[in-house]
């Protein structure tokens, strides 16, 4: 069997990553979370005091660029890899509401695109991979050999995620969740820099209905008919 490259696209809470998860597992690829990257540079910056929900010292972080690393290290008890920054293991950290709040700023900043895309194509040069975000079809593997784009309404991803962010134990309200759902779509869309749109040849899926087990059936049924 040969080797490709899935990229899978679309607005925040879709459930890209437990697709793609699930893809990786199965096929034995590695899964790349590109949200995860975007979010460490965003708690990079705010620790730094550079990002907050309503300020962005934008040419400070691009000159603190060049201090920032990431690294992903598979952990086996979770199945999948987390991410690191400058050699902590911040996943936790950067999955909060705080984080989601400032993370849209930080991700127009073209700098932080280009230092991120490179390290993702990296990641990706000898394929066998699945790597999810906004811009993975479009401008990261724009080769790829399947594109997924995921949408579903944003009540429906709001209500994911606020159960998410609930059974984690952190005190939001569902209705906060909902406007960071809709700020981020906004801005993912509008950007100038690689906004959020479906790539020509990206097969879009609306999961509002679905559930994971047959999103899953659906799409492993696409990767075969590429293998
Ligand atoms: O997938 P996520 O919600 O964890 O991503 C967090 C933010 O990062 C999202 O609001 C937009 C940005 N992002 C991006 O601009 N490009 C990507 N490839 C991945 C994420």
């Amino acid at each position: 069997m040969k080797d490709i490259t899935i990229a899978i696209d679309g607005f925040s809470s879709t459930g890209k990553s437990t697709l793609a998860k699930q893809l990786a597992k199965q096929l034995g690829y590695v899964y790349v979370d590109t949200g995860a990257m975007y979010r460490a540079v965003t708690f990079f910056a705010m620790q730094k005091g550079f990002v907050s929900e309503n300020h962005l010292d934008k040419e400070l972080l691009i000159n603190e660029l060049n201090n920032v690393t990431l690294n992903f290290t598979f952990n086996k008890e979770l199945g999948f890899a987390e991410v690191y920054l400058n050699g902590t293991n911040v996943e936790n950290e950067i999955r909060n509401l705080e984080v989601s709040r400032c993370v849209s700023q930080v991700a127009e900043i073209s700098e932080v695109r280009s230092k991120l895309v490179e390290q993702q194509q990296e990641m990706g040069k000898n394929k066998a991979i699945v790597m999810d975000g906004r811009d993975i079809g479009t401008v990261v593997f724009p080769n790829a050999e399947l594109k997924i784009f995921m949408n579903s309404s944003a009540t429906t991803r709001a209500e994911r995620r606020f159960k998410e962010l609930s059974d984690k134990g952190q005190q939001v309200t569902y209705e906060e969740v909902l406007q960071n759902v809709q700020e981020r779509d906004y801005i993912d869309t509008h950007r100038e820099d690689s906004p959020l749109v479906k790539a020509t040849d990206a097969i879009e899926i609306d999961n509002s209905s679905l559930t994971k087990e047959e999103q899953f059936n659906l799409v492993l049924n696409l990767v075969k008919q590429k293998l």
